[in-house]
């Protein structure tokens, strides 16, 4: 992956429905965004230049911002042909692409109320979260004994809200640091929600589980292996996960747009075979996203 910084690029980003050169994409210092953490974002991926469930992302960008007040002048409609359009000025098949919307610098204080919401996309090629190597031989997850996934009354959970995170953040970083590939995250309840940006499923006795999102994303990659584990004939549980019960799962993966499908090796002191399951929904998603 390239090193130079994202606001020293090339290319063109997307704002408020212009093309503007990418390093004169900017903002002013006195955002709301910036100081209350207002923003809402989505990441998706084009594959053989086509964006992999675009209505469903920029529906659910149009969701979230909903959730926090905030209105997003464009449409699902709109947002998909400007996405679109961006993807094909900066010549990009195989890219992801980054939306943002976040309130202005209209007004100082909480009352949120009547400040404009600015809008960007931007797209660059960015292969996959873990390498391919890792993503063969299984994740490397250790368990996150502080921080949890907040309760749905504590933090705007339904939302891709920017400022939940600064937890996620806390906790990759940390887990990174110490020689792990990422962290599993608990909810408030003590049960296993999911990675610092991906969702996660087990396997056990050929029958496929994975944690209820009433207070983590529901993610977009979580809901099509979902569909694709039925249409193979998987049985699917959305069920409570307790860390225990991973104990003696068979398979364990994960599930993200920018993560894809990766399997997990091991959690803590708790090894896993790279399994046939894992394997076979993993291909049949590789198949979906570039040929669909
Ligand atoms: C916290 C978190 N959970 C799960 C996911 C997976 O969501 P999706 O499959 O929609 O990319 C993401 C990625 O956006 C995420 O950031």
């Amino acid at each position: 992956m390239s090193l130079l910084p994202f606001d020293d690029r090339d290319g063109w980003i997307w704002l408020n429905g212009e093309m503007l050169p990418w390093k004169e994409a900017k903002t002013h210092v006195l955002t709301n965004a910036l100081h209350y953490g207002n923003a809402v974002f989505e990441g998706e991926r084009a594959y053989n230049g086509k964006i992999f469930k675009s209505k469903e992302h920029s529906e659910r960008l149009i969701r979230s911002a909903k959730i926090l007040n905030m209105k997003i002048p464009f449409s699902a409609k709109q947002i998909c042909q400007a996405k679109e359009e961006l993807r094909l000025k900066n010549n990009l098949k195989n890219c992801y692409i980054r939306t943002l919307a976040f309130l202005r610098a209209d007004k100082m204080g909480l009352d949120s109320d009547g400040i404009r919401t600015d809008m960007m996309i931007a797209a660059w090629e960015w292969p996959s979260y873990f390498s391919e190597e890792k993503r063969e031989k299984g994740l490397n997850i250790r368990t996150e004994k502080y921080w949890r996934k907040p309760a749905p009354n504590t933090a705007p959970t339904a939302s891709k809200a920017a400022g939940l995170y600064m937890v996620n953040t806390l906790v990759k970083t940390a887990a990174t640091k110490a020689g792990f590939d990422d962290a599993l995250m608990l909810d408030y309840k003590g049960q296993v929600a999911e990675l610092s940006s991906a969702n996660i499923f087990m396997v056990k006795n050929n029958k496929i589980y994975t944690p209820i999102p009433d207070c983590f994303l529901n993610g977009i990659t979580r809901l099509t292996i979902i569909d694709i584990a039925k249409e193979k004939g998987y049985e699917v549980e959305e069920t409570i996960i307790l860390p225990e019960d991973l104990h003696n799962a068979d398979e364990i993966f994960a599930t993200g747009t920018a993560a894809e499908i990766a399997a997990i090796g091991k959690i803590d002191e708790h090894k896993y075979q790279v399994g046939s399951i894992t394997r076979e929904l993993r291909e049949s998603y590789e198949n979906l996203v570039r040929y669909n």
